[in-house]
């Protein structure tokens, strides 16, 4: 989890009109971020996002090479020989490196030049994208197109790369663990870390204010918070932040308000939460002037059905929100698949607002876009990707659980620190 440091105010804009990439490049200055480590460590397809949410320009040193020698890498080792391909690449890193701001995504060897290293180490921040064996060679064992695993036992080959390399990779200014997963996830791991090495301690800054944005940051009333976590899911303009922490849903309308001003919001829920949470909510929207409605259904599985979804479907449509409207998820698993469905497919696609009240949805199923509903063959058999555009994990509706619904959420928290992250775990 990230601190509470804003990219924007989830208007999904990326590129440096976001102020948490515009940060990050001003305090790059000419420098550019040249991202090295193994093959299969994922340096092209994350230096590419990368670039984008940086909005910077993007260089892939082996694709360079190709199109200076107008022949493959491959080709290259044939016809010539490593030794000509590493003076390539000495002088394309040279080339490149001769300008930035930039991205760049080194080929597996650039580093262990000395006098590449040197000349990244004046006009760069070097990322190195640490994998382990295991990960690389699942990545790389069925692609050709590396001369130097052409041996008879690659796997062995990258082992021996590893055992040479890594100690001069460790030079790195930055190292980033290449975990498996979306790229989104590596893209924003290399984010994280390049502002820990670059900016000062985050001074939890009050969201940005869209351009045009006619509400004043006074008028959003919502004052800084140091303690509330975001953390950003990069998924370009579809990009959204989770906010974390306690009282967030008396926030909701102010924070719903500046993500669509103007706009109807109905909330769906069901009994128990609306029992506990629905005034609150309720309050908050109505404080924030936002028009507002809201669907209870029963509590449970069961209301991931079709006759349900059809419910809900209608009373949302009842409300008349428009497409601008804003459909709200207010409970667990149940609710946020339900409504994300039904926001999914209303109106062609409406923008739905995660508020999850159990552990299970905080950590779990708001985020990533899963929705859908039951069907008599199955669970989850008709969905549909559908992002929020915002969640808010209000830390305090935690209170409200039951024991064995607290326990059932942190089995999942410890997954995740068994599967990628040991310090975590601990
Ligand atoms: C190499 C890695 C390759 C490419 C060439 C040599 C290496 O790039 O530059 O095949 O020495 O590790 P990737 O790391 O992008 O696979």
């Amino acid at each position: 989890m990230t601190d509470c440091f804003f990219l924007d105010a989830g208007n999904g804009k990326t590129g440096v009109s976001n102020p948490r990439a515009a940060a990050l490049v001003s305090a790059l200055g000419r420098r550019s971020i040249v991202l090295i480590g193994l093959m299969g460590s994922g340096k092209s397809s994350t230096g590419r996002r990368l670039a984008q949410e940086l909005g910077l320009p993007f260089f892939d040193t082996d694709a360079e090479i190709e199109s200076a020698a107008g022949m493959p890498i491959t080709e290259i080792f044939a016809q010539h020989g490593e030794e000509y391909f590493r003076d390539g690449e000495r002088r394309v890193m040279a080339r490149i490196l001769s300008e930035g701001p930039r991205v760049v995504a080194t080929g597996g060897g650039a580093f262990m030049n000395a006098e590449t290293r040197a000349r990244i180490a004046s006009s760069g921040i070097s990322v190195w994208l640490k994998a382990d064996l295991d990960v690389l060679w699942r990545r790389v064992r069925k692609r050709t197109h590396r001369p130097l695993l052409h041996g008879d036992n690659p796997e062995e080959i990258l082992r021996k790369l590893m055992d040479e390399r890594y100690p001069v990779y460790a030079e790195a200014d930055v190292t980033v663990v290449s975990r498996d997963g979306p790229h989104d996830l590596a893209v924003m791991d290399v984010i994280e870390a390049l502002e820990r090495h670059l900016l000062p301690a985050p001074q939890f800054p009050a969201p940005a204010i869209p351009p045009g944005d006619t509400t004043s940051k006074a008028a959003s009333g919502l004052p800084p918070r140091a303690d509330c976590a975001e953390v950003r899911v990069v998924l370009g303009p579809r990009s959204y932040s989770i906010f974390i922490g306690s009282g967030l849903l008396g926030e909701a309308g102010r924070r719903i308000q500046q993500l669509a001003p103007q706009a109807a919001c109905a909330i769906v829920t069901d009994e128990n939460v609306a029992a506990l949470y629905l005034p609150a909510a309720e309050k908050s929207l109505a404080d924030a002037g936002i028009k507002y409605s809201s669907v209870v259904v029963p509590p449970g599985e069961g209301s991931k059905s079709f006759e349900i979804y059809a419910k809900v479907c209608n009373d949302l449509l009842k409300a008349r929100p428009g497409r601008s409207g804003i459909v709200a998820a207010l409970g667990g698993g149940v609710i946020g698949d339900l409504a994300g469905f039904a926001a999914a497919t209303l109106l062609r696609g409406m923008r739905f607002v995660q508020m999850p009240t159990t552990l299970l949805a905080q950590v779990d199923s708001s985020v990533g876009g899963k929705t859908g509903i039951n069907a008599p063959h199955g669970k989850n058999l008709v969905g549909a990707f559908h992002q929020p555009s915002l969640v808010l994990a209000d830390t305090g509706t935690l209170e409200s659980l039951p024991l064995r619904e607290l326990r059932a959420g942190y089995a999942e928290v410890v997954k995740y620190g068994l599967i990628g992250d040991a310090a975590f775990f601990a």
